[in-house]
């Protein structure tokens, strides 16, 4: 279980961006977001088209309203807790779940199939100056 953040983190209004490594060694981005009473995350893109990101890692990641996640490019709303849609072009899909727990006021990746990468997009790993890329 990889520490990913601290619920304070994850902003009310908006979302928390962080990238995992999935078993084939590939990258993705995950965004955490608030509902009522809890922390969920979601794979970052769309479910009308794949290559659209929710949060495209500008403010306070992606924007949301009244519990729901909209896509920036047809404003589907997702519902930030189910990951589900039930209108405009997104309507009747779900978003890709990622696992993760609550304790303490951290939150964990529980998900077998991704491990932690680094906070923030896909790109931020690359960035020069990134602490990625420091050596001890
Ligand atoms: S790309 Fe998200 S609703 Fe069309």
């Amino acid at each position: 279980m990889e520490r990913i953040t601290s619920t304070d983190e994850v902003p009310e209004r908006g979302s928390y961006l962080f990238t995992v490594t999935e078993a084939d060694g590939s990258k993705e981005e995950v965004i955490l977001v608030r509902f009522e009473d809890g922390v969920a995350a979601w794979k970052n893109f769309c479910q009308h088209e794949v290559d659209q990101r929710l949060d495209r890692g500008v403010g306070a990641g992606a924007a949301t309203r009244d519990g729901e996640i909209i896509c920036p490019k047809h404003g589907s709303s997702f519902d930030a807790e189910t990951g589900y849609c039930d209108n405009g072009k997104a309507a009747g899909s779900t978003l890709v779940e990622v696992d993760v727990a609550v304790n303490r006021g951290d939150v964990f990746l529980t998900d077998d199939d991704c491990e932690f990468a680094h906070e923030g997009g896909i790109d931020d790993g690359d960035m020069p100056g990134s602490t990625s890329h420091l050596s001890f």
